[in-house]
């Protein structure tokens, strides 16, 4: 797809069988990049409260954080479809809040669509958020919002039981007119009936290689984060090697007096 990534396109890319391109971005030097190397999706995920926060889950992450990274984000974008990531407590207290701070998503950051964590219990919101126009993408499995429930960031759906509520709510965020949805931490199996039960596209984080696309959190492909490496990444880079040699480098050079040279220095 040469042209600008709108929600329609990703929808047919489904059809067409190609596979869909994501990753997170939180900056306007990143979405740059990312975008010129041709992603389709670009997520303003609430996965920045670990990455660029250093908290230890996403729930501290507030709206007002999460609009002030959209809009950076929407200004480094030309090409790709930008979906802002609704945080924790910005969605769940009323379908009032629910569709104002969706509604903000797209008014004052300018992102195209928002993503909303939840199945079953979310059909209502997901609904009232897109009988406003605004395109929603679901995201079901591993949820990380919920992690407490979880007891951590634990593989979900691996007993029949559980299996099927993961499909019950993925049918769901379907039904309730979600464009995509975001299969996260789930087996493979249980992934590949999904996209096939669905006709909305599925974009797999450690959900195997059956879904419609896959995403991935850029700070974790790139090396650049490492405090944690879950399996199901692959660490396209090594960023952290990277900065760390030139900033040690630029170190040495300034003590050494070699930086900065007569080209960098005004006469
Ligand atoms: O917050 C995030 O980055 C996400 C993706 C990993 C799907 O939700």
């Amino acid at each position: 797809m040469a042209g600008k990534v709108t929600v329609p396109e990703i929808m047919k890319m489904k059809q067409k069988r190609e596979r869909i391109t994501a990753l997170t971005a939180y900056d306007y030097s990143f979405a740059r990049v990312l975008d010129g190397a041709g992603v389709d999706i670009l997520l303003v995920g609430d996965s920045l409260g670990s990455v660029i926060q250093g908290h230890k889950s996403t729930l501290p992450v507030t709206l007002e954080e999460m609009i002030y990274h959209t809009k950076a984000v929407v200004r480094g974008t030309e090409r790709a479809l930008v979906v802002a990531d609704m945080p924790f407590l910005s969605f769940q207290v009323s379908l009032e809040e629910a569709k104002r701070n969706a509604g903000r998503f797209i008014q004052e950051a300018g992102a195209e669509a928002v993503k909303v964590e939840g199945g079953v219990v979310l059909s209502e919101t997901i609904k009232a958020i897109v009988q406003m126009g605004i395109p929603v993408m679901g995201h079901v499995g591993l949820t990380p919002q919920s992690i407490h429930r979880f007891g951590g960031y634990k593989v979900q759906g691996k007993e029949k039981e559980k299996r099927e509520m993961i499909i019950n709510d993925a049918l769901a965020v379907e039904g309730a007119g979600a464009f995509s949805l975001v299969l996260e931490g789930i087996p493979v199996d249980l992934a590949e009936e999904i996209t096939h039960r669905v006709s909305i596209p599925t974009i797999g984080i450690g959900a195997g290689l059956h879904c419609d696309g896959q995403v991935l959190v850029v700070h974790d492909m790139l090396g650049f984060f490492d405090m944690y490496t879950p399996k199901f990444v692959k660490k396209y880079a090594d960023l952290k090697g990277i900065i760390s040699k030139a900033v040690k480098t630029f170190v040495a050079e300034v003590r050494e007096g070699k930086f900065p040279g007569e080209e960098h220095s005004f006469h």
